[in-house]
């Protein structure tokens, strides 16, 4: 695991690699005489920043997938969007998913300037209770993510969680990059003093059906055989595709499609969820 504390280089081998406290990066860093030794170091202090940061947090919600493509960005700008028809909740989504962080596109705000202040970056707001913040506010290019990889992304996705100015929030959904990467092993130890309420896996049919027959509903049996709820399906549309393409809400343009329904229906089971708040639990939803 790449584990780069806060005070080390950008060029950080990663605490836990096999070159750690030996390389070019090590000279004159703080932690090198540690690193070399093999000791382990002491917590991230940034564990505890990030802790303290997100204290006026409710619930934080992580929302994964095995990979990309299968509606991970879609369906948490959606779970935003209908978490915010509330008036007196406070909604946020962080964007770290650096693959592709389409959330500002999703979210109608693409291009916008984010603003560091001396309390952190402040997040866009789409709503009056609904902000966001993205990884992508800061790329120029989708070719910008392509540069950074291992540590320089760890730090950039720990940056991110420990700096933004959130204010009071009910629910914090974060979009993470898909599959199982260093990055994610990253952001659970990142939030581990912090504490998150669940996780929510995205899957669709097709991406399973190689593993499952596709007759017994792919994410359905995922669920079955992870032992996580199996929040629900949403059925395939069209206009969700062209909505987030627009940066609209699909709920205020299609607001009694079936897949409407769906949404809602799924919204509502992750707000008992998060209501009843079991630790360490992660769910399932099919798209
Ligand atoms: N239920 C759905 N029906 C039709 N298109 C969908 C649905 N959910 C997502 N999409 C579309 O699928 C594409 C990938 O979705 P996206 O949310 O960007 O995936 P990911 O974040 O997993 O990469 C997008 O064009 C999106 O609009
Ligand atoms: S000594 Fe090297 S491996 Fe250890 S924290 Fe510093 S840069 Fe990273
Ligand atoms: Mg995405």
């Amino acid at each position: 695991m790449a584990d780069v504390p806060t005070n080390a280089p950008i060029e950080c081998p990663g605490t836990q690699s096999q070159q750690a406290g030996k390389v070019s990066a090590c000279n004159g860093c703080a932690n090198q005489q540690l690193c070399a030794s093999g000791a382990s170091l002491p917590p991230d202090p940034a564990i505890e920043i990030i802790k303290q940061r997100l204290q006026t947090v409710k619930h934080k919600l992580l929302i994964l997938s095995g990979k990309g493509g299968v509606g991970k960005s879609s369906f948490t700008a959606h779970l935003a969007r209908g978490l915010a028809t509330n008036e007196d909740e406070d909604i946020a989504i962080l964007d770290i998913d650096l693959c592709g962080p389409s959330i500002p596109r999703i979210m109608g705000v693409e291009g916008h300037q984010v603003f560091q202040s001396m309390s952190g970056w402040s997040p866009v707001f789409v709503e009056d209770n609904l902000s966001i913040m993205s990884i992508g506010f800061l790329l120029s290019g989708p070719a910008d993510a392509v540069i950074w990889r291992g540590p320089k992304k760890n730090g950039l996705i720990k940056q991110f969680l420990r700096d933004v100015n959130w204010g009071e929030l009910d629910y914090l959904l974060i979009d993470t990059p898909p599959g199982t990467s260093d990055e994610h092993i990253s952001i659970a130890q990142y939030l581990k003093g912090a504490g998150v309420d669940g996780a929510i896996v995205i899957t669709t049919p097709q991406t399973e059906s190689q593993i499952f027959p596709p007759t017994t509903g792919g994410g359905r049996q995922m669920a079955i055989d992870m032992d996580v709820p199996f929040i629900g399906k949403i059925p395939l549309d069209p206009r969700i595709g062209k909505c987030c393409d627009e940066g609209i809400s699909y709920f205020s343009e299609v607001p009694d499609s079936p897949a409407t329904k769906a949404y809602k229906n799924i919204i509502e089971e992750i707000r008992k969820f998060c209501a009843s708040k079991p630790a360490n639990d992660a769910s399932e939803v099919e798209n």
